[in-house]
């Protein structure tokens, strides 16, 4: 064992258990972990001169978090049920045992404590943390599909009462300093000097205790523990209804959090934790949350930390950028890096524009202020590094561009033209473009090494996502600083190579193709988008297609036709948005008028024109929900699998973490490769070739690459060859 706890004994008796994991910037809750926990603790507790102990951190955060590493291999190789439970038992119940050996024990918080590292706190007798903005506590397993399984939904539970620590838990809410005192799951808060001195106060005097609340003689749960009481029973009610309607019950975790509750505050302790460990084993064993752990912590983890960066390229500070058109992307892109702390040269064709562009940020600031999350010093400043101009020589020093202009390869070139004669040789040239190809951009500039895609998604200050294009030319140097831009915005990237509409536009239109198509075979509206929600994608694609706007779609469309000329192939559901834009002068929402009707008063239904359009079949014709679903979902499939075949994605991992982030795939599935794996490759391929001679040939083509795959019994996450990353 590799002992990671400092272990330091003062002369009044108190014991400073130091967590410095060696060789790491950050304490990862590891097989050492829990192993140097016992020990050390099983040193202190039999150390007759130890009074009591305080747990702390070397590193800037109290406990980062799980493994990684040895998270990504228990998905490859998951243990049975069996040997999980005495995993998860060995940690719930050494912290049992914490908090019930007879000395007190505080936790000193110099850093976040989320989820494990909270729950250790949570098992301390007493908790004191750093008032700082970067001290974030809280339990947010939910958002990877997981429960607290070390005593954390017992704690809170028997700390805040059901009524509290229900939505807290089902929301995963990470909380600040702050607010976890006014909760109660902090105790005391001090400046970073002071933290060991102000736990050491504590366990000097005559509040210290080594016996938590809910082990004293008559001790009851805030709100009551009885699933008899009214308010308790309309709450569990009330949450159930919640669960289905938000979730649909595709999500477990939601559900067996309620279930701990409801039942661990019927439980003496120690019953409760065994059954919270019971649940946190169901979970695991659920592919559900392994899909979600791989690409929501593990894939998205290493996208944060740039693993597709060229290496051997040094690293690129950007301080100042330009944006060329100030729109609602230019806008947006403008927001996002003043506020990460960026200048920001704002570009658009008039001053009028180009300030309305700044207002853009005024706007969203303002709003923030009015709700306490920024201050007006913070607001001044950012605002400050926006210069909303027309003049492109104010470009000289900036390391790099990014094009938001009109989609229109002539806009395009004409503004790239006056920015290259402006920048500086080695800046980066970036567009924004949603679906012209890069490497055909490029070809319109005197610089085709520094160009790349960098395709955000609206609107940019909320979307997590930005999917990196590298064009045909597009150097090394050239995506490692475009992938250095995304890291200092806080932003995600996905890595996909060049092709029309790069991976997420084209994955995101297979889903929309297939459900606005529908619509023409007479399937009714509301059918296909229920079936769409209740399959776990946020909007339906009638929905969504309003909201992208059809005019949008079908000037795509014209676009695509008249660049591809005899190659292109039209959409299915091509004639339809034709129709309905050409004919009918439904353009989505913009105008009020799409599939929906909107309203005045922001309400919307959907268009009752539609079916004397579109006769619908009558009701006993109607296809299933399943049916509809197999198509959405396998349209989908198909496309992300003909993206891999192609190496339009150089690795499964960025069409599942850009599928989940970027364009509202179903995160429970974890994606589409994810969910190919979890389906059975085998049972993928045998749907797409029933539903491509059921409805269409090609919407439903499965590369060759698939078909290999069963026969040489790979998966995308298992043995697969075409898997690059670590
Ligand atoms: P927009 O129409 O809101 O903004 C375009 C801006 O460019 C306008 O302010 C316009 O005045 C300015 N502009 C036009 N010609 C110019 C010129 N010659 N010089 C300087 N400025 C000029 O368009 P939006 O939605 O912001 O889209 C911009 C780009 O981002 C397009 O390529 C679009 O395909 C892409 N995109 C759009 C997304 C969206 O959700 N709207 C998502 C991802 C990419």
């Amino acid at each position: 064992m590799i002992d990671y706890f400092k272990y330091a004994v003062d002369s009044d008796g108190i014991c400073t258990l130091t967590i410095d994991q060696p060789d790491s910037n950050a304490n990862v809750m590891d097989q050492n972990f829990i192993d140097s926990l016992q020990s050390n603790l099983d040193r202190a507790l039999a150390d007759a001169s130890v009074k009591g102990m305080i747990l702390t951190s070397a590193k800037s955060s109290f406990v980062a978090g799980a493994d990684l590493k040895s998270l990504e291999e228990s998905l490859i190789n998951p243990p049975e049920a069996q040997e999980l439970y005495e995993k998860c038992w060995a940690f719930s119940g050494l912290l049992r045992r914490m908090e019930t050996a007879g000395k007190p024990v505080v936790a000193a918080l110099n850093g976040a404590a989320l989820g494990g590292g909270f729950e250790i706190s949570l098992a301390c007798h007493h908790r004191v943390a750093v008032d700082s903005p970067k001290m974030m506590v809280g339990l947010p397993e939910v958002g990877v599909g997981l429960l607290p399984g070390a005593g954390g939904t017992q704690r809170y539970l028997r700390k805040l009462g059901v009524a509290k620590a229900l939505p807290l838990l089902l929301q995963g809410r990470q909380l600040k300093a702050a607010k976890a005192l006014e909760l109660g799951l902090l105790d005391q808060l001090t400046n970073a000097d002071d933290l060991l001195a102000t736990a050491k106060a504590w366990l000097m005097s005559d509040a210290a205790t080594a016996e938590q609340p809910w082990d004293t003689k008559g001790y009851k749960i805030p709100g009551g523990n009885s699933p008899m009481m009214p308010e308790l029973a309309q709450l569990f009610m009330g949450t159930a209804a919640n669960l289905q309607a938000n979730t649909y019950y595709n999500m477990p975790a939601p559900q067996a959090i309620t279930s701990c509750l409801y039942e661990g505050m019927q439980l003496p302790m120690d019953k409760a934790l065994q059954i919270e460990c019971k649940y946190f084993v169901q979970l695991n064993l659920d592919p559900v949350a392994g899909n979600m752990v791989r690409t929501a912590f593990i894939n998205k983890t290493k996208a944060d930390n740039l693993i597709r960066r060229p290496q051997g390229v040094d690293k690129c500070k950007h301080i100042k950028i330009g944006v060329l058109g100030a729109g609602l992307m230019g806008a947006g892109i403008a927001f996002s890096a003043a506020k990460a702390g960026m200048e920001v040269v704002l570009i658009d064709r008039d001053q009028e524009a180009a300030d309305k562009g700044k207002d853009y940020t005024q706007t969203r600031l303002a709003k923030a202020l009015g709700r306490g999350r920024t201050t007006q010093e913070k607001m001044d400043a950012t605002l400050a590094r926006i210069t909303p101009t027309t003049d492109y020589s104010l470009l000289s020093d900036v390391s790099l561009v990014v094009e938001a202009v009109f989609e229109d390869r002539g806009v395009k070139a004409e503004v790239f033209a006056l920015a290259e004669a402006a920048m500086p040789q080695d800046a980066v040239l970036a567009t924004n473009t949603s679906a012209l190809p890069v490497t055909g951009l490029a070809q319109t500039t005197s610089r085709p090494n520094n160009m790349v895609g960098l395709h955000f998604f609206s609107p940019v200050e909320h979307m997590p996502l930005v999917e990196v294009i590298r064009g045909e030319q597009t150097s090394d140097q050239t995506l490692a600083h475009a992938l250095d831009f995304v890291a200092q915005l806080f932003k995600t990237p996905i890595l996909v190579n060049d092709s029309r509409g790069f991976f997420t536009s084209r994955f995101f239109g297979a889903f929309l193709n297939e459900g606005v198509t529908m619509v023409a075979e007479g399937i009714n509206p509301a059918l296909i988008e229920n079936a769409a929600r209740h399959l776990g994608y946020p909007v339906g694609p009638l929905s969504i297609s309003d909201e992208v706007g059809l005019d949008l779609a079908y000037k795509g469309a014209e676009q695509a036709r008249a660049d591809l000329g005899a190659d292109f192939k039209e959409g299915s559901s091509v004639p339809i948005i034709t129709r309905l834009v050409t004919e009918h002068e439904r353009h989505g929402r913009k105008n009020g008028k799409g599939f929906y009707q909107y309203n005045d008063d922001g309400s919307k239904k959907l268009w009752s024109e539609l079916a004397s359009i579109w006769p619908q079949l009558p009701k006993d014709q109607q296809p299933t929900e399943a049916e509809l679903q197999a198509r959405m979902l396998h349209a989908q499939l198909a496309d992300a699998a003909t993206c891999l075949a192609e190496n339009i994605l150089v690795d499964p991992a960025d069409g599942d973490v850009g599928g989940c982030f970027g364009v509202g795939f179903p995160l429970y599935m974890g994606g589409p490769f994810a969910a190919m794996d979890t389906k059975g490759i085998a049972n993928v391929v045998a749907e797409c070739d029933r539903l491509a001679q059921t409805y269409d040939a090609e919407r439903f083509a499965i590369p060759q690459m698939l078909r290999d795959m069963i026969k040489n019994n790979q998966t995308f996450y298992g043995s697969n060859p075409v898997v690059t990353s670590a």
